[in-house]
């Protein structure tokens, strides 16, 4: 019996051309979510599932879907896929771990540094004809270099964060359900303090923790209000691991000085009270979007597909 996969959004051509021509493929070659009942209906037989993480793949779909043996997302994060109901199952679920890392942590600087030294501000600010003659005190920022920064989530994006702060000469502290072994902590020159501690000390706090139940809205207004009032924000790893009200306030009322977010608690929606304000960097969720780290992404989704469905381990499952 050939097998059968649904790609349920837009793939690279790098990545579909390694689909062998005997699998039959069902492609919604666009960026639309798939609603929950077409993504039933399109995945009713089908062996494998590639997705990305605008589809919501929870017990509903999984259990309307019997032939299904992988669900391969085309991104590190995995909180769109009901991974305990698919394991239940015996659905192989996978991610991309790895091939992003550093490009996601190259984001996570361009968010700090953008908001640090008021980049965005300074854009519109010389393109919008305001600028009129040279001026001492237009657009002062922040220093990064010497600063602390603090890096909740210490895994693979988290670690890379902190290795980009060594050429800063910034003091690291960083926050982990598992502390790291002596030598990275020395590699990286960082030390593991708990949330509260580092909230306190650090300038810049940058996020990198996946979405769990433990983890939504870490950042809320206990935890904003510990933060420094001159401290910066980053946000690249899910939205719902902030609370996106609370920070609207500590925005406003100044408990914190910026914030750099690239993720959101309902995305594409941004809470209305952000878009007004100055002291925030926006970006839709671009952190992974280089063009050899999508495709990257992409050929190692694919691969993991191909892998379960021809009886071989996973390359990279969810652990
Ligand atoms: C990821 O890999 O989890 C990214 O957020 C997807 O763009």
């Amino acid at each position: 019996m050939p097998k059968s996969v649904l790609i349920s959004n837009v793939l690279p051509q790098d990545a579909l051309a390694l689909i062998p021509g005997d699998i039959h493929v069902d492609y919604h070659a666009s960026d639309d979510p798939l609603s929950k009942a077409d993504l039933i209906t399109r995945l009713r037989g089908k062996d494998g599932l590639i997705c990305h993480i605008i589809s919501g793949v929870d017990d509903d779909v999984l259990a309307a879907s019997p032939a299904l043996k992988v669900v391969s997302n085309v991104a590190v994060g995995f909180n769109n896929i009901d991974v305990a109901a698919a394991r239940r199952r015996s659905i192989v679920v996978t991610n991309t771990p790895d091939v992003l890392t550093e490009t996601t942590a190259d984001f996570a600087w361009t968010l700090l540094m953008a908001a640090a030294r008021r980049v965005v501000e300074a854009d519109h600010f010389a393109r919008s004809g305001q600028w009129k003659r040279w001026q001492w005190d237009l657009l002062w920022g922040v220093d990064v270099h010497g600063k602390t920064l603090g890096v909740v989530g210490f895994g693979r994006i988290g670690r890379a964060v902190a290795r980009r702060a060594l050429g800063f000469d910034m003091r690291v502290l960083y926050t982990d359900t598992v502390r790291a072994d002596a030598a990275a902590e020395r590699e990286l020159r960082a030390t593991a303090v708990d949330l509260d501690t580092l909230l306190r000390e650090s300038d810049f706090v940058t996020l990198h923790t996946l979405l769990i139940p433990e983890t939504r809205h870490l950042i809320g207004e206990r935890t904003l209000r510990l933060m420094k009032k001159t401290a910066v924000l980053v946000n690249a790893a899910r939205g719902p691991v902030v609370d996106e009200a609370a920070l609207v306030r500590a925005l406003t009322e100044g408990w914190i000085a910026g914030a750099g977010l690239d993720v959101f608690e309902e995305e594409p929606k941004i809470h209305p009270g952000l878009l007004p304000l100055r002291n925030v960097t926006l970006a839709p969720h671009i952190a992974s979007a280089s063009y050899d780290t999508r495709v990257a992404m992409s050929t190692l989704a694919v691969r993991n597909c191909l892998a379960v469905l021809e009886g071989k381990p996973a390359i990279t499952p969810v652990p």
